[in-house]
């Protein structure tokens, strides 16, 4: 079965054309056939983004991880002035990313990455909405390998239904993190997660 993480090269085009609006800022989303949402924003995308604008913090260098068309992504650059990198193992879901960076006049850059094996440089703030059908290992390396990406002041940031598991994630979390819910809505948590201050300290030796 197709899924919306497989790259499926035969697959037909049916380019649908989404519209997002926050306060004064208005955006459109080309999507289509094979990738994520294809139909509407993603109300745990949405959650996440939007507690984001409300409490996170402005101009960081944020990487946004499985990026799908780039919702999460481009609408940070926009609102939040951030300097955004974006990737993604579905090709189609580039493509019209960076068919919506130009339609949306936000400049980022998007490129090809399972997880995180293609990322060299650190960030002030990893964002995610995991994908939940490529199963448990691979959503948990979204959250487990984030820290290896992050600044020694680095956030994670992510979004996950009650359904799912998200408060075991949580719990987990917490046994070696700083981990918080931010916003709960139908049942989409949106947590934020970074290092604990005994683990960013370097071991000094005389
Ligand atoms: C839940 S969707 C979120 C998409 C987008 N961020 C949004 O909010 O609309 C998860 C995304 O992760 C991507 N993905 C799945 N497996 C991946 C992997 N191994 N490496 C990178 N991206 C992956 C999917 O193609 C999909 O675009």
């Amino acid at each position: 079965m197709n899924q919306y993480f497989n790259n499926n090269e035969n697959l037909k085009s049916e380019i649908r054309v989404l519209n997002y609006s926050y306060g004064e800022y208005n955006f459109i989303f080309n999507s289509d056939l094979g990738v994520f949402s294809r139909d509407k924003l993603d109300l745990g995308s949405r959650t996440l983004i939007e507690t984001y604008f409300a409490c996170g913090k402005k101009n960081l260098k944020v990487l946004d991880v499985g990026c799908g068309y780039g919702f999460i992504g481009i609408s940070l650059a926009k609102i939040m002035n951030a300097k955004v990198d974006m990737v993604d193992v579905n090709k189609r879901a580039i493509h019209l990313c960076k068919m919506n960076l130009k339609a949306n006049k936000v400049v980022a850059n998007v490129f090809e990455s399972d997880v995180y094996d293609n990322i060299i440089d650190k960030y002030d703030l990893i964002i995610t909405n995991p994908p939940i059908k490529a199963g448990k290992k691979v959503y948990m390396r979204f959250i487990n390998e984030a820290f290896d990406h992050l600044t020694e002041k680095g956030e994670l940031w992510f979004v996950m239904r009650t359904n799912h598991g998200v408060k075991t994630v949580y719990k987990t979390l917490k046994e070696t993190k700083i981990a918080q819910i931010l916003c709960k809505n139908k049942g989409f948590y949106v947590i934020c997660c970074k290092i604990g201050w005994h683990q960013s300290l370097k071991l000094l030796e005389f």
